[in-house]
């Protein structure tokens, strides 16, 4: 159950985050809504408002259907739901690669309109003037390297890292770059389960794993993957704490019986004329 709103400011901070490197694991879920982000506050260090909301909420075939506009009005649900997550939304794709300018324009319009504490973009070498002009900008950043999601079409699908040997070095000088950079945190996605534990040795801001390693100082699922709402095709690393879908069927099947039926509304669903019948 959703607790109440603090009022107070209770924040999990970047800076306690980084500091979690090596300690008791950081718990991260994926948020995209108001209510969901409600349900979660209580349960996790971190909530991101991740770009798979364009696959996940809006049936985009890729994460490549995110806007920044689509992220800042997700960003700000979840910034309303929640009290004590340090909450962290991503940069889409096309709104940070070309220059270290744009990707400070960017994120500072996603954590001006938001609120949130952090962005999220995806890349490691090949992205660190992005990341230290975001960070030297006052921004926090998360890294994101290993699979990476918006390369999907120019990687060919969806293909796990790390299984040659130069294949691991580039996973690592990723890491490091991305450290070197000023991230306080890196996601590692869809990577060989060693190479993820020996970056997480060989980095000092902790890994949060996704397809990766129980070795990360971390770890962050979809939430609708995890609650067993996903409609298509789950991914492996992906563990169903719930099965919602069959909730959610089930409980549309028995509405549809009860309306078809004329036993929904019932007595208990519909105004009397005395209004005192109604207030109690
Ligand atoms: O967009 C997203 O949900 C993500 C997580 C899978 C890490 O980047």
């Amino acid at each position: 159950m959703a607790t109440e709103l603090p009022t107070t400011d209770i924040r999990i901070s970047t800076e306690a985050i980084r500091r979690r490197k090596g300690g008791t694991p950081i718990v991260c879920l994926t948020a995209y809504t108001y209510p969901v982000a409600r349900l979660l506050d209580d349960h996790v260090d971190l909530l991101l408002v991740g770009d798979s909301v364009a696959m996940v909420l809006h049936g985009h075939k890729t994460t490549l259907g995110a806007s920044l506009e689509m992220m800042i009005a997700h960003g700000q649900a979840v910034m309303r739901g929640s009290a004590r997550a340090c909450v962290v939304v991503d940069l889409p794709a096309g709104t940070y690669e070309d220059s270290a300018a744009l990707a400070v324009a960017s994120a500072r319009r996603v954590v001006d309109e938001t609120g949130c504490h952090a962005v999220k973009l995806e890349g490691g070498v090949d992205m660190n003037r992005q990341i230290a002009a975001i960070v030297d900008a006052g921004i926090p950043v998360m890294g994101h390297i290993g699979l990476q999601p918006q390369s999907v079409e120019k990687d060919g699908g969806y293909k796990i890292k790390g299984r040659t040997e130069e294949a691991v070095a580039a996973l690592l000088r990723d890491a490091l770059a991305v450290e070197n950079a000023g991230a306080f945190s890196v996601v590692i996605e869809g990577t060989v389960e060693t190479v993820a534990a020996d970056i997480t040795r060989s980095i000092a801001i902790p890994t949060i794993g996704i397809g990766a390693s129980g070795d990360c100082d971390g770890q962050i699922l979809v939430i609708d993957d995890m609650v067993g709402l996903t409609v298509d095709r789950v991914p492996k690393f992906v563990k169903e704490y719930a099965d919602l879908r069959g909730v959610i069927s089930h409980a549309a099947e028995t509405y549809a019986a009860e309306v078809r039926s004329r036993t929904f509304p019932g007595p208990g669903h519909v105004f009397s004329a005395t209004k005192s019948r109604d207030d109690a």
